[in-house]
């Protein structure tokens, strides 16, 4: 894997090595529980390879966007949620996720998932009530982090991860997370709803 920007040069640059395999469910795998000691950078380098096997087998949408949640929740480390928002009419819309049960519809422009989804931008928050017009679904929230889902700059939804602990999420998260929403918008491109 190889990763770039996204913000400011309005494109996105990841590139990926093609999978060799497709996910098999009795291999090792991040979200079986890591050994991982290569770091974070390390881990989210392995979570994206397998990430990208995992969703390989599989065109229906929900489907994958329901596993990538899946996979990234149990492979990082303090989260309370991950998933998915969906630009559906102008709004963002509930897709799969893992965590308690959470608010359905936002508008763009607000909260952190709004926000996000306004400036086409990763939006990194340490700390959910220094943020205005921050929308707690989970009260366990601390801190959280919003990646759009862009596809040649069109807004899909977000991929959003939420944490119980202040500061959980730094740039080797942002960007790590960007490679893994890179991957989910690839597969959503040929999946069928
Ligand atoms: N906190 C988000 C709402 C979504 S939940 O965290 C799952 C926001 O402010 O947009």
């Amino acid at each position: 894997m190889t990763g770039g920007e996204t913000c400011g040069s309005g494109a996105i640059m990841f590139r990926y090595r093609s999978s060799l395999v497709l996910h098999d469910v009795t291999r090792r795998a991040p979200w079986t529980g890591s050994t991982h000691d290569g770091g974070k950078a390390a881990l989210y380098r392995e979570l994206a390879e397998e990430l990208d096997a995992l969703l390989s087998g599989e065109d229906d949408a929900t489907a994958n966007a329901a596993n990538a949640a899946a996979a990234i929740y149990h492979t990082l480390p303090r989260l309370n949620w991950a998933g998915f928002y969906f630009l559906r009419n102008g709004t963002l819309v509930l897709g799969p996720f893992q965590g308690r049960p959470a608010c359905v519809r936002i508008k763009v422009g607000t909260g952190v998932c709004g926000t996000a989804a306004a400036q086409r931008c990763s939006v990194l928050v340490p700390d959910v009530e220094q943020f205005p017009g921050h929308i707690a679904c989970d009260t366990a929230s601390r801190s959280e982090l919003v990646v759009p889902l862009l596809r040649n700059g069109e807004l899909l939804g977000v991929l959003d991860l939420d944490s119980p602990d202040l500061a959980r999420f730094d740039n080797t998260d942002r960007t790590g997370c960007e490679a893994l929403a890179a991957i989910v918008v690839r597969h959503l491109a040929r999946s069928v709803l």
